[in-house]
Formats: C-alpha cells, sequence, structure tokens
C-alpha cells in the first residue's frame, strides 16, 4: 500500500516553489494536501488573492495530487492526527521564524505513529513573499480595493484601521508591519477622518472642508496605496447629496462610509454634550440610509450607520432601537461610539447588539477609552476597530517641538536627531534620487 504524505500549504500565488515541493512529495507517495482555509491564512499573514475554492481548483489539477483536504488553522495537529500521515514533506523555510513552533509540533505527533517529516531546500529567488510586494508596486483597481473590506471580514475576526490625513500617511497604514510571535501584524486599511482631514488643513471638524475637497485628497490617497478605505462621511448632509457622495467614493473604489446619525452643525463627537448638538430622528435617517442603499451601483460597497446616543448622553437602550432601526433600513453594519475613559456602555450596547437576528459588521472608535485591548474588544464582537486620529496627533507635537527648537537654538542642529536623516528622507519614496 502507498504511503500516505501530507503536504500543508497557502498555495495563494502557486509558483516553482510549490511545484517542487509536491514533486518530491509524489516521490515518497500518495499526496494529501491540507490547504489553509482564508481563515487560517488571515489569522498569520495577509488575507490570500484568491480564495479557497479557487485555490482548491489549481491545486487538485496538479498531477502529484491526490486529494486535497482544508486546513482551518495554521497548526498541523487536528490534520495529522485524523489522517495520520506517514510522511510530511515541507520546506525547509519554516525553520526559523513564526512557522518554528508548528514545525515542531508536527515533528512531536508525527513520532506518535513513527511518522516522518521530510524537509525540502527553499527554492531560492522565489517566494510568494516577493511576488506580493511585485504585485503591490503594479497597485490595485478600484474595484478590487473595494471587494477587499467584505472579504477581510468575511475571514478576520477583527480588522484594524487608521487614520489618514495626507498620502505620506497614508503609506505609514500600508507599509507598517509587524512581526509578532502569532505572525505579521499590520494596519488592514485606512480611516479617512473628517478630524484630521480637516485639522490637516486648519480647518474645523465642523463640515466646513466641501466634500469636493475631501474626495480630492482622498484621490491622492488612492495613487499610491492598495489598501481599503472607509470614509468618514460625517452626517451625510443632506440626503439628495448624500448620493451623490455615495456613488463617487464607490467609483473611487472606496470600500465604507460611516454616516453619523446627526443633523445641523456637526461638532466632533469627542466635545459630547459640552456642546449643542442634535441627533436625528430614526425615520430621517432611515431614510438617507435607504437612499444611499439604492444608489449605489455594486454590492459590495457598504453604508455603515454611526449612533451617537452614547455620545449625547441618551444611553444604550436608545442606541439599540437605533441600531435596530438602521439595519433595518438597510445599513450593513453600526458604528457604536462613546467618550467615557471606561467602555462599559460599548460593551454592554455589544451584549445585546450581538443577540440581533440580523446583526452586521460592528465598528468600534477605541479614542477616550483607549486602554482597551484589541482582544477585549475582539471577545465583546467588535469586527472592525478604528484608530481615528493618532498618526496626526502624534506628527503635530513632533512638528512643533522642531520649529520650537529651532526658534530657541538659532539652528536645527538640536533637533537633528529627532528628525528622519537626509540621507532617508531622500530614499524614502522610490524614485527621489
Ligand atoms: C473622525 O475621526 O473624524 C471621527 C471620529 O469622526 S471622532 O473624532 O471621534 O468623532
Ligand atoms: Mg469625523
Amino acid at each position: 500500500m502507498s504511503k500516505i504524505v501530507y503536504v500543508g500549504m497557502s498555495a495563494d500565488l502557486v509558483h516553482p516553489g510549490h511545484l517542487n515541493i509536491l514533486r518530491e512529495a509524489a516521490r515518497h507517495g500518495e499526496v494529501v494536501v491540507g490547504l489553509l482555509t482564508d481563515e487560517a491564512i488571515a489569522s498569520y499573514k495577509r488575507v490570500p488573492m484568491m480564495e479557497f475554492e479557487q485555490r482548491r481548483e489549481i491545486i487538485e489539477s496538479l498531477r502529484w495530487v491526490s486529494r486535497v483536504v482544508p486546513q482551518t488553522t495554521l497548526d498541523y495537529v487536528p490534520n495529522l492526527v485524523e489522517l495520520k500521515p506517514d510522511i510530511v514533506v515541507h520546506g525547509d523555510d519554516w525553520r526559523t521564524g513564526v512557522q518554528s513552533k508548528t514545525r515542531q509540533r508536527v515533528i512531536d505527533t508525527l513520532a506518535q505513529w513513527g511518522g516522518e517529516l521530510v524537509e525540502v531546500p527553499y527554492t531560492k529567488d522565489i517566494s510568494s513573499t516577493a511576488l506580493h510586494a511585485a504585485l503591490k508596486e503594479v497597485g490595485t483597481t478600484p474595484n478590487l480595493r473595494l471587494k477587499s473590506l467584505r472579504r477581510m471580514l468575511r475571514v478576520k475576526p477583527l480588522i484594524r484601521f487608521l487614520d489618514i490625513h495626507n498620502p505620506l500617511s497614508a503609506l505609514i497604514i500600508e507599509n507598517t508591519s509587524m512581526d509578532t510571535p502569532q505572525g505579521k501584524r499590520e494596519f488592514d486599511g485606512m480611516w479617512g477622518s473628517s478630524l484630521t482631514d480637516s485639522t490637516a488643513r486648519g480647518k474645523p471638524d465642523i463640515e466646513a472642508v466641501d466634500m469636493s475637497a475631501r474626495i480630492s485628497s482622498l484621490s491622492e490617497v488612492l495613487e499610491v496605496t492598495t489598501k481599503p478605505v472607509i470614509f468618514d462621511g460625517d452626517t451625510g448632509g443632506q440626503t439628495e447629496h448624500f448620493v451623490f457622495t455615495v456613488r463617487n467614493l464607490e467609483r473611487l473604489g472606496v470600500s465604507a462610509v460611516i454616516i453619523e446619525d446627526k443633523t445641523g452643525l456637526k461638532k466632533n463627537s469627542l466635545l459630547g454634550t459640552d456642546v449643542p448638538q442634535t441627533q436625528d430622528s430614526i425615520e430621517n435617517f432611515c431614510h438617507k440610509i435607504r437612499e444611499g442603499k439604492h444608489a449605489q451601483a455594486t454590492d459590495d460597497f457598504m453604508i455603515i450607520a454611526r449612533i451617537e446616543s452614547l455620545i449625547l448622553g441618551k444611553g444604550v437602550a436608545d442606541a439599540l432601537e437605533r441600531a435596530r432601526a438602521y439595519l433595518a433600513a438597510g445599513a450593513d453594519g453600526i458604528m457604536i461610539h462613546g467618550r467615557d475613559k471606561s467602555p462599559a456602555e460599548i460593551f454592554e450596547f455589544c451584549r445585546t447588539y450581538n443577540t440581533f437576528e440580523n446583526r452586521k459588521t460592528l465598528v468600534a472608535v477605541p479614542s477616550s477609552y483607549n486602554q482597551v485591548t484589541e482582544e477585549e474588544l475582539m471577545s465583546n464582537g467588535i469586527n472592525i476597530v478604528i484608530y481615528a486620529n493618532q498618526l496626526l496627533r502624534s506628527a503635530y507635537p513632533a512638528m512643533l517641538d522642531t520649529a520650537r527648537s529651532i526658534l530657541e537654538h538659532g539652528r536645527s542642529a538640536e533637533c537633528d536627531a529627532r528628525m528622519l536623516p537626509i540621507k532617508d528622507i531622500l530614499e524614502l519614496i522610490p524614485g527621489t534620487k
């Protein structure tokens, strides 16, 4: 009887390195590929370009492969225990880094029935990481970018967004990542904040920067990035105007707009009841949501309704009543905002919201309750966390310090060490040299 050979892979961008491993595996026996599900891949790196069924179709059609089974975790153990393969074949690149623990568990598990791990030398000069980097350079299309938010929401329990106020801040979101014991961590997308967009222009956050200006700065961001955008649509303005905003954002490849249930002169939510702010009636706001949904050209664009009840001191019951109505009107998600230092009220909202039959994406903006962790947000059912203003809030004091230092010392030498070296700024944007 031929031996069972197990190969776990993501196979997102199939390249000769994958073929090499499968060819080698087939020499040892009958190859069963444990194809990582989208959720399993997203748990330790980016969401795959191709969905599971598309990847399965490709791998199943390769001549060395007998069978494809889903591998639902990065950990091989559950599949190994079920299939008890004689051999596992893997590239030798997993001896170090995030996957080294996974490797050890494979070895220990195989030992239980005398199975063996065969490692194939890593194919140099080609890797999915390099292919992904090259693809990123090519850019994206509005359609792909637009759809990417819904894809992420399907496969990741919590996604994280950060504020943009110009293309450079957007590039930080696009390119910053961190290797952690749980895998690669990065921002999933950009928050087109009205507060930071207005502030960067020296204007108050009262819808004084008109939509055309905001969309034109957004276009500059889109030109140099690929990640999805959630746009802060403020109140959405007049319903008759909002429908145009929806079409415009959708045409540009923005994934979602969030509109808040306020009317009249909008003031920033973090001011709460310190300033006069008026909440819209449920009826009016539902009408705005309905018209917006009616205006969009695709099924992919999302309109998320932002509830200001907690900001205005109206309590959780009011917020829940509104959430029910907004979802019934067609909203694709809810943003629940608050300005307490504690997330208690937000989490109280979550507990009931999570039991709604037609529950949809839930968004939180922990600006004032910043002690809360992503783990806690996730366990309370939050699907999107937006860090709404942290990039601009950190840039401003740094610039102010520099300006003061030059004034104080009559030269820039004293602040030089705090700044990006000249060499680095000349290399920051490819093509500058
Ligand atoms: C923004 O970032 O502009 C927001 C979030 O709308 S908040 O500032 O908290 O209102
Ligand atoms: Mg705003």
